[in-house]
């Protein structure tokens, strides 16, 4: 359509409409035409507020650019007092204490940058660049982080939920039915764990990029374990698969099992971090805290190290039955490498974080962790 005649067509149509209230005699038009007057006054104020919130929002994209550009600078000189203070060779007496102080305020000031930075927006990593491209998955308060963490534990609660009656449903039907019949619905299960695990690398990515502290193993294990069970997927109906298959079925249950005891660990610690941030409310303190994790831990860890035992004896019985003479799938000794390298990255985590976690230096991140959920509202609002 000629937009220059749409304009005329515009513009005549409004000064027929000047004309009109007066022609018309229909009483319910009538009232119609005068709660469109209304709805027309109403339009221009919400134009204004809109003009109004475009400004802002323009004016919030170059406060966060400042304040980034600010961080960044700040960084990069504090680095280079950093530098020149460990140069420094043999100081007095008072010159050392210039420099404690000093180091002290440094590291008081890294503490500040991460808190101004949980409220500006971070550049996506390279996989989710891949994936989503530059959209912007930044959450800029408290609140939102705290929500998105407790989403992503939720969607693995229900997920995990869903993958253990399915496999309880396959490997009881092991013992009754006839093998061949129950391919296809071991692949839908394997395939439902590829998309799962491949979710949970997304989630994970963004909660990364927001601020949290998950381990690079755990990110890395949930990749190799879409690889896992990628490869199960292929893995032809055969004699190795069928002297695999009821073994591998117990331990996606017992995973899945082991998954929905680390959701309650996961989400008490999570509850505990916000009542922790809450300043008015004070109901736990950073001891309590510890205490319960420990207690969590207590209990969640021997249910772990039996889930890692089992990875162990997974990647012993496939290595067996690679070299079975009647195993012709590449799929055995491959599947086998991978079992025995999460056993070993889940191991070798694992303890670490213990270690971690009994040394004092849990004290110290406390304090930075008693503010991971302060939100800048004191009733967060609930789920
Ligand atoms: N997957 C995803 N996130 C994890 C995680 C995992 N396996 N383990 C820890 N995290 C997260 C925590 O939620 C926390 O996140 P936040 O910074 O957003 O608050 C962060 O990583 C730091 O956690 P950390 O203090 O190091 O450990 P934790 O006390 O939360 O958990 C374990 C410790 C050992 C209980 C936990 O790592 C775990 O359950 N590991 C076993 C996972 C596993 O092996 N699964 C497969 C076999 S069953």
């Amino acid at each position: 359509m000629d937009p220059v005649n749409t304009e005329e067509n515009d513009q005549k149509t409004d000064s027929n409409d000047d004309h009109l209230p007066a022609l018309i005699q229909n009483d319910v038009l009538k009232e119609r035409l005068q709660d469109w007057d209304e709805l027309e006054k109403d339009f221009l104020q919400l134009e204004l507020d809109h003009e109004q919130y475009k400004k802002k929002l323009d004016e919030v994209k170059s406060l966060q650019k400042k304040c980034l550009e600010g961080i960044a600078h700040q960084r990069y000189n504090m680095k280079k007092i950093t530098d020149a203070l460990q140069s420094v060779r043999n100081p007095s007496t008072h010159e050392q204490g210039a420099i404690s102080s000093l180091q002290g305020k440094i590291l008081k000031r890294k503490t500040a940058f991460r808190d101004f930075e949980d409220h500006l927006p971070h550049t996506n990593g390279l996989y989710l660049s891949i994936i989503l491209g530059q959209v912007n998955i930044s959450l800029l308060n408290k609140e939102d982080k705290y929500l998105y963490k407790q989403d992503y534990e939720r969607f693995k609660l229900t997920l995990s939920y869903i993958i253990l009656a399915f496999s309880l449903v396959l490997v009881l039907t092991n013992y009754i039915a006839s093998l061949s019949s129950l391919r296809f619905a071991d692949s839908v299960l394997h395939f439902l764990l590829v998309w799962y695990y491949c979710t949970l690398t997304i989630r994970e990515q963004i909660l990364i990029v927001n601020g949290s502290r998950i381990k690079g193993w755990w990110l890395l294990h949930h990749f190799v374990s879409t690889a896992c069970s990628a490869i199960t997927l292929i893995w032809p109906d055969g004699y190795s698969y069928r002297e695999f298959r009821t073994q591998y079925g117990w331990f996606i249950l017992y995973v899945a099992f082991v998954q929905v005891l680390q959701y309650y660990y996961q989400k008490g610690c999570l509850y505990r971090l916000k009542c922790l941030g809450q300043r008015h409310d004070m109901d736990i303190t950073v001891e309590g805290f510890m205490s319960w994790m420990f207690k969590g831990l207590a209990f969640l860890l021997p249910f772990l190290f039996i889930a890692y035992l089992f990875q162990l004896y997974n990647a012993v019985v496939l290595f067996m039955l690679s070299r079975d003479p009647q195993c012709t799938e590449w799929q055995v000794l491959v599947l086998s490498v991978i079992h025995l390298v999460l056993f070993a990255g889940n191991m070798s985590t694992t303890l670490r974080v213990i270690r971690q976690k009994l040394s004092d230096d849990l004290k110290k991140k406390m304090k930075f962790l008693k503010h991971k959920y302060r939100f800048s509202n004191s009733k967060p609002k609930q789920i």
